[in-house]
């Protein structure tokens, strides 16, 4: 029997949806140490994901494991407070998941943020990278199996997977707030190590410019089901090899901390203009 069909999801959905009375719109997943950016929601309503039917139950100690719902800058908003990685030990169809619940509660536009090395040597920690395309070769599509047509194609587009007019809005906001900002491809490895030096060189020979273990499952679900999707890495580290040292979970978490009030301002006015033209 399959497992993964339409009602499968929808019983997420109308779970989540007998708690509120209103549609988000933007659905946020935010990435390690940056869970913070929810604190802004106003008029919370906040779901543990382990009270939602066939929800997920995250494994990772510094993510939350909540699903919080209310309005942020004007927008009605789903967010994510913890996300799930194929490290984790879930199958990458299970990872469809969290975007494929959105869709059904409403979601539009999805902004995915994460904690990344930097391939690229001209960036530093602290820089944030607006995703302009990722490179996924390794591991399953998230949405392989058998389709949803009510959620779309078999087969699907992806040349448009990180929506020009949100980097460009991006752009606008980043300027505006006089923050610094990169645009680059956004490498995807499979974790949990953090990858070795040869590893880097080639992702670096390929065009990857930061490289993480997250986003791009959530990128290609959207993309499946028409969300229009917004990615920003923060660089916590150098990846593997720029520097002679080794990377530590501590330098990650707290680049990732320090970083988090610029992103935090650069994604409430994003969210504000989201819509505006
Ligand atoms: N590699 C993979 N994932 C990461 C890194 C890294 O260097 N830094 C933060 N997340």
């Amino acid at each position: 029997m399959e497992v993964y069909t339409y009602d499968f999801y929808k019983k997420s959905a109308d779970y989540i949806l007998s708690k509120i009375d209103f549609k988000p719109e933007v659905g946020l997943i935010l990435g390690s140490a940056l869970g913070s950016l929810s604190d802004e929601i106003t008029d919370q309503i906040v779901i543990d994901y382990k009270d939602i039917p066939n929800f997920l139950i995250s494994t990772v100690e510094s993510h939350a494991g909540k699903l919080i719902l209310g309005e942020l800058r004007g927008k009605k908003v789903v967010c994510m407070s913890g996300r799930f990685h194929y490290y984790e030990g879930y199958e990458f169809e299970q990872l469809a998941i969290p975007i494929r619940v959105f869709k059904l509660l409403g979601v539009n536009t999805v902004i995915l943020t994460n904690a990344a090395g930097a391939i690229n040597k001209e960036y530093i920690p602290g820089d944030i990278m607006i995703i302009r395309d990722h490179i996924k070769l390794t591991g399953a599509s998230p949405v392989r199996g058998k389709n949803i047509p009510e959620l779309g194609p078999r087969f699907f587009d992806v040349t448009n997977m990180y929506t020009r007019e949100l980097r460009d809005l991006t752009k606008k906001c980043a300027y505006s707030l006089n923050i610094d900002i990169k645009e680059g491809v956004y490498f995807y490895a499979t974790g949990p190590q953090f990858e070795t030096l040869a590893e880097i060189s080639a992702m670096r020979i390929l065009g990857g410019d930061t490289v993480g273990m997250s986003t791009v499952t959530e990128a290609i679900t959207a993309a499946h089901c028409g969300i229009k999707v917004l990615g920003l890495s923060l660089v916590t580290n150098m990846a593997a090899g720029v520097l002679d040292q080794p990377i530590t979970t501590e330098e990650v978490d707290e680049a990732g901390e320090m970083a988090s009030e610029k992103l935090k301002q650069l994604l409430g006015e994003v969210i504000e203009k989201i819509g505006e033209n």
